[in-house]
């Protein structure tokens, strides 16, 4: 569909002017005037409850929101996207994710293709693979079981799976250790290398092109280091790989029926569910990376069927949108109060900045509007010792995401009743703040002089009215984590379809790429040096000498 200009449609100019009405709006009022403002601003789905009542917004703000994610067409791009239509504009592709954790029945039939028979059968042979290496009968080639698994990829091919590798670490089998190796940095492989024996090892090459120039050469490096220690017919029982490029496989020396394959209409970012959660299948097994399938097809119905006013990841997406375009803020702070989501900003930083980072919109016009904030972000209570500060105090608002657990996966109670105290008087601390009034009358019951209290008050004061969400589960479990994920999918998708960009391609990351090659080549000698600017050549002739 051919979307005119954001700035331009009704829905958008009505926004606008609300939002000058909006502009003097205190969080601390809207709460004062409205006792029901949690119950009204809250929503739960797929075993995850969201208070987005912390936010500068009311239910007028909300239905305009709404209004424009229908001008926008948000419901039928979504309803294309779920049928397997090629909503990937400039790669002509669909974008089926979705497919991936959908039941076997009813099957969806893409191009006279069943998706779901394709789908269901590389899942029953991850299945059986993964139970052999978990039950020790899939052994190494001196005849031991396996006990370490280097899982070679980057991007989606490393970041979804290491993120939940570490979020299920719970529910992990004993034996098997997950080693993540990603950077062309040799740092990382050979501290990688460093703590496995090749008798017991199995590497996963990760990578959807087979291309990727990193997983290519920490693939071939981690070979070399295994040729050298085992025979060529050994590499059968230690190296698999998961990708859509049989040839480039077969290239590498990798027997295809030790391949795991999956499909083009599988974004890099959106691919944990695919074969490249085979890491994730391993550690946890088949029932659990069910249950991850499950709580991400919840979602993925509610997505589908709740009306866009209570529709999660609408709610986060339009509430996303109006606090980057209307209050202006930068970024976007994801704070899991819960130290096993630690990886979950990384993995959000690409899900959203690679799929929404854009500037043109899917016909090739600029985008008039501001698009998708820098995502970013560590563990409470970690952040409130570091960056908090400039959050409560910094010149610039930041939204923050929390995220949390009401029940722990430990017995230390007390360690969890700190925590959630932790998140939740943060989220207040952010929304009230505390006036120069309320600050010199503390100052005052402290017995402090009326000088040192005209001195101390500025520094002491917070202006509050910063934004934030808090979503809560129960546990965190393998369901609880994959609607989790699916929610944040999902908003970004939402949120592309405002912004009118290719939530689906990447092509911003190709330039680099190009000129890396180049670069390479001078500093192996093998090309000439090139004309670069002056910072470039000096650093080039740096790095030359120090050879
Ligand atoms: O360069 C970016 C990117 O293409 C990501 O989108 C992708 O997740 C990553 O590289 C890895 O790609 P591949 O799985 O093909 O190795």
């Amino acid at each position: 569909m051919r979307q005119i200009a954001l700035s331009t449609t009704a829905s958008y100019q009505a926004l606008e002017t609300h939002a000058l009405e909006a502009e003097d709006w205190l969080l601390r009022d809207l709460f004062a005037i409205d006792p029901a403002r949690f119950p009204a601003f809250t929503v739960d789905a797929a075993g995850l409850f969201l208070d987005y009542s912390k936010n500068r917004l009311d239910a007028r703000t909300l239905e305009l929101l709404a209004d424009l994610a229908r001008e926008r067409g948000v419901e039928d791009q979504r309803d294309a996207m779920f049928a397997g239509e090629r909503i990937n504009l400039s790669e002509h592709r669909a974008v089926l994710h979705t497919a991936l954790r959908a039941p076997r029945e009813p099957a969806l039939m893409v191009d006279g293709q069943d998706v779901s028979a394709d789908v269901h059968g590389v899942l029953e042979r991850m299945r059986v693979f993964t139970d052999a290496v978990r039950a020790g009968i899939w052994l190494g080639h001196s005849g031991k079981p396996i006990t370490d698994i280097v899982n070679i990829g980057i991007g989606g091919s490393d970041l979804g799976p290491k993120m939940v590798c570490l979020a299920l670490r719970q529910y992990a089998h004993p034996r098997l250790k997950l080693h993540f190796v990603s950077n062309v940095d040799g740092h990382d492989l050979d501290a990688a290398l460093g703590k496995v024996h090749p008798e017991t090892t199995l590497f996963i090459i990760a990578s959807k092109t087979f291309t990727t120039t990193e997983t290519m050469m920490n693939a071939q490096s981690a070979r070399a280091w295994f040729l050298e220690r085992a025979g060529a017919d050994a590499l059968a029982k230690h190296f698999v790989a998961v990708s859509t490029n049989t040839e480039a496989i077969k290239t590498f020396g990798i027997d295809p029926a030790n391949m795991f394959p999956f499909w083009d209409w599988v974004g890099g970012r959106y691919s944990v569910w695919s074969a490249i959660g085979l890491s994730v299948m391993l550690a946890v097994g088949h029932g659990y990376f069910s249950d991850l399938l499950a709580g991400a097809h919840a979602l993925d119905l509610h997505f589908k069927e709740a009306p866009l006013e209570k529709n999660m990841p609408v709610l986060l997406a339009m509430i996303g949108f109006w606090n980057r375009q209307f209050l202006g803020c930068p970024s976007l702070s994801i704070a899991p109060y819960h130290q096993d989501l630690n990886r979950f900003p990384a993995y959000l930083q690409q899900l959203d900045m690679e799929s929404n980072g854009k500037c043109v919109t899917k016909g090739g016009q600029p985008v008039d509007t501001l698009t998708c904030p820098v995502i970013w972000g560590d563990c409470g209570t970690n952040g409130q010792h570091a960056y908090f500060q400039l959050l409560h105090q910094g010149t610039d608002v930041t939204p923050i995401d929390f995220i949390a657990a009401l029940r722990p996966g430990h017995e230390m109670g007390h360690h969890h009743a700190a925590l959630l105290a932790n998140c939740f008087a943060q989220s207040e601390a952010f929304m009230r703040g505390k006036t120069t009034a309320e600050v010199k009358q503390d100052l005052q019951g402290q017995g402090l002089t009326e000088a040192q209290i005209t001195d101390l008050a500025p520094h002491k004061t917070f202006p509050g009215n910063r934004p934030s969400n808090t979503i809560l589960m129960e546990y965190l479990t393998p369901y609880t984590l994959g609607a989790l994920i699916a929610l944040y999918e999902h908003k970004t998708f939402v949120q592309g379809v405002i912004w009118d960009v290719n939530s689906f391609d990447q092509w911003g990351v190709e330039l680099g790429k190009v000129l890396a090659k180049k670069i390479e080549a001078e500093l192996n000698g093998d090309a000439q040096p090139a004309q670069h600017d002056s910072s470039t050549n000096g650093l080039i002739a740096m790095a030359k000498a120090a050879v």
